[in-house]
């Protein structure tokens, strides 16, 4: 009996270790352009996974960052040169346009309470694209030189509404609060 009852909490552990591995894991994942990245890190939070290639001659980052999201939801991602968390952090945010466009721009997270509006970052950014297919979100870009080093902070959010083509308030469940971490682009 409490062979049986171990031999079957073993394989239902086994199956969930595998169907989480499967549904997460980034090293496999196909882009539907010709994009292809190196690296790739499956984030802990918001089934999100930031995928990219660094560049060491210019110093520059091409990223890739993907999260699972509704239409009418926004995806952000960003590095914080300054210190950990939120405020502070350089980020990439994407939603849909009332128009029915992705929109992607930069934005500054200067407070608590941003204006989410576009503005330059502290460091170079450009060939910001983004697309929605199969329920999920990407945010395409090149960032840098990294003149700070290849080791960064990065933040990750994602919330449910946009009003007026101005992402919202996000959630404070403790997914979206612990959606950060610690970066080397130089490993992976
Ligand atoms: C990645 O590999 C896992 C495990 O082998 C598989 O279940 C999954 O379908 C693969 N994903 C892609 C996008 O190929
Ligand atoms: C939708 O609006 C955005 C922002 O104003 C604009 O850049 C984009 O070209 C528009 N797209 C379409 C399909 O009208
Ligand atoms: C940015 O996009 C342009 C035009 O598509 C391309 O020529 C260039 O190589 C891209 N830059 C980087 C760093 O990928
Ligand atoms: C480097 O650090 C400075 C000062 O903290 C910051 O303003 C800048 O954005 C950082 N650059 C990069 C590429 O992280």
């Amino acid at each position: 009996m409490a062979v049986s009852i171990r031999a079957s909490l073993l394989s239902c552990t086994l199956v969930s270790i595998f169907l989480v591995s499967s549904a997460q894991s980034c090293s496999n994942y196909t882009f539907t352009s010709d994009r292809v990245f190196y690296s790739c890190s499956d984030l802990p939070y918001l089934e999100a996974h930031l995928h990219w290639n660094y560049n060491p001659s210019t110093g520059k980052v091409a990223i890739a960052y993907r999260a699972k999201q509704k239409s009418k939801g926004w995806i952000a991602w960003g590095i914080n040169p300054t210190g950990r968390g939120m405020v502070g952090s350089q980020a990439l945010v994407a939603f849909h346009n009332t128009n029915g466009s992705v929109t992607v721009y930069p934005t500054p997270i200067t407070s608590y309470n941003p204006s989410m509006q576009p503005e330059a970052l502290s460091f170079q950014v450009s060939n910001i694209t983004a697309e929605y297919s199969d329920n999920e979100m990407t945010i395409f870009a090149v960032v840098g030189p990294l003149n700070n080093g290849t080791l960064v902070n990065h933040v990750w959010q994602a919330g449910s509404s946009v009003s007026d083509n101005v992402p919202q308030i996000h959630s404070t469940s403790p997914p979206n609060l612990q959606s950060m971490g610690i970066l080397n682009f130089l490993s992976g």
